[in-house]
């Protein structure tokens, strides 16, 4: 593995990999924390994360690597001097052994990629794609479930400008006899090319207008955040589907319940302490899988 640009980049037996790698750091942490000593890495984030950057900063410093970032890019980078995303990139590849980076622009990571000496790790594109998500995500399926095969997933919320729904998507489309439900306001339903990406992977996916037409022995329910900041822009209004206590009354206590995060109303706190929801759990899965992609780029591909 080289960039981690899009989640159609991925084949099952990588995956199979990755997953173990991950399970194998966590149990044997002490043994990986020199693993990357003689490593730099740079993130940088031309938009606002905690889980994503500081989970990834957190794999960096427990690999024993060392981290140099920029926060908040687009005003505290010579970004705001005019530099473009590429001269940065050409000048960072001197600095660092592999850069993680997040931008608005849908393309940014492949234009990055396209200049880079070192491994691109995207950390979110815009609207388009946010790939470790979608890592995290599967890899906490799969430990809470055993097996993402022949699972089925209600994703929620955003499917539009939804990042971390549109690579799990194309994850998902990994597996066998996967079962996909859509359920969003109108505004907000998946675009085109998503519902073609899983015709053509012969996934089935089923638009549905209420939590009540979901089965209620779903196995996941993928809620999401409506992306407000791309969205608002457009003027565009919509509802949010509110998960609550009343709401998962519909659902067998098999249904998982995951957000990438943040929230904001579309997961009701006192469905916190439901033992279906895991999306804490979730999070804390991202570090660890984070240490194992980056032991996969920086030391495993090395060799
Ligand atoms: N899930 C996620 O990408 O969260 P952040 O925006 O906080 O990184």
């Amino acid at each position: 593995m080289r960039h981690v640009l899009s989640c159609e980049q991925f084949s099952r037996e990588e995956i199979d990999g990755l997953f173990n790698l991950t399970d194998h750091i966590r149990q044997n942490e002490k043994a990986y924390s020199g693993a990357i000593s003689d490593k730099v890495v740079a993130t940088i984030f031309y938009e606002p994360s905690t889980r994503t950057r500081l989970s990834f900063e957190a794999a960096i410093l427990r690999l024993g690597g060392k981290n140099i970032s920029t926060e908040n890019a687009n005003e505290m980078s010579s970004a705001i001097k005019g530099e473009s995303l590429t001269d940065t990139i050409r000048v960072m590849d001197g600095y660092a052994d592999a850069i993680i980076m997040r931008h608005p622009d849908i393309d940014s990571a492949v234009r990055a990629a396209e200049v880079s000496r070192v491994p691109i790790i995207n950390a979110g594109a815009g609207s388009g794609e946010h790939p470790t998500q979608a890592l995290l995500d599967a890899y906490t399926i799969y430990k809470n479930k055993g097996k993402i095969d022949g699972i089925s997933v209600a994703v929620m919320g955003d499917l539009l400008y939804g990042r971390t729904i549109h690579s799990l998507i194309k994850l998902l489309c990994l597996y066998k006899n996967i079962t996909i439900f859509g359920l969003s306001n109108p505004a907000l339903a998946l675009s085109n090319d998503y519902l073609q990406y899983m015709a053509e992977k012969g996934v089935n996916y089923t638009i549905v207008n209420n939590l009540k037409d979901l089965p209620s022995d779903l196995d996941i329910i993928y809620q999401t955040r409506t992306q407000t900041e791309r969205f608002l822009e457009k003027g565009l209004k919509a509802e949010e589907i509110v998960i609550d206590k009343a709401a998962m009354q519909h659902f067998g206590e098999d249904t998982l319940i995951l957000h990438p995060l943040p929230r904001r109303h579309e997961i009701a706190p006192e469905v916190d302490s439901d033992p279906r929801a895991k999306y804490f759990e979730q999070s804390t899965n991202g570090m660890y899988m984070r240490m194992g992609l980056l032991y996969e780029i920086l030391v495993n591909s090395k060799n």
